[in-house]
């Protein structure tokens, strides 16, 4: 978190309700890739819309940098998180496989 935010802080994109932190997602821009990661919200405060409108911020912070199109990492065994993904839009692409390498 000390990294990401003295890198790019305004990645770092956060629901408030009552001065309590309700939800959070990460608008990550490199110049080339929009990622969007991380979202999560309060298991109290749920199916009420804040993914939604984290999402909507962090799709607001791409336009604004000139992204065009979103990735997003969704578990294939969380479909809670893809019903949620679906719902803002997304959809999921079944010709790639993420390819990682520890450093
Ligand atoms: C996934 C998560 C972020 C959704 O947050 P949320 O604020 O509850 O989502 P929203 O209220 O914005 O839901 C928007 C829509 O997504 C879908 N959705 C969200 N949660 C759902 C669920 N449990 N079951 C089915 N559909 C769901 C619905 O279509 C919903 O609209 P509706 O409530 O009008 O039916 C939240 O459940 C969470 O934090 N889960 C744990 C962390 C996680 O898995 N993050 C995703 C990593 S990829």
């Amino acid at each position: 978190m000390a990294r990401l935010s003295a890198r790019d802080p305004k990645a770092l994109i956060l629901a408030e309700r009552d001065g309590e932190l309700v939800g959070t997602v990460i608008a990550g821009f490199d110049g080339w890739r929009c990622s969007a990661y991380r979202l999560a919200v309060h298991p109290d405060h749920r199916r009420q819309g804040i993914a939604g409108l984290l999402l909507e911020a962090a799709e607001r912070r791409f336009r604004e940098l000139g992204g065009r199109r979103v990735d997003a990492m969704v578990l294939e065994v969380n479909e809670r998180a893809q019903r949620a993904w679906e719902a803002s839009g997304y959809h999921r692409e079944d010709h790639w496989r993420r390819w990682v390498k520890t450093l």
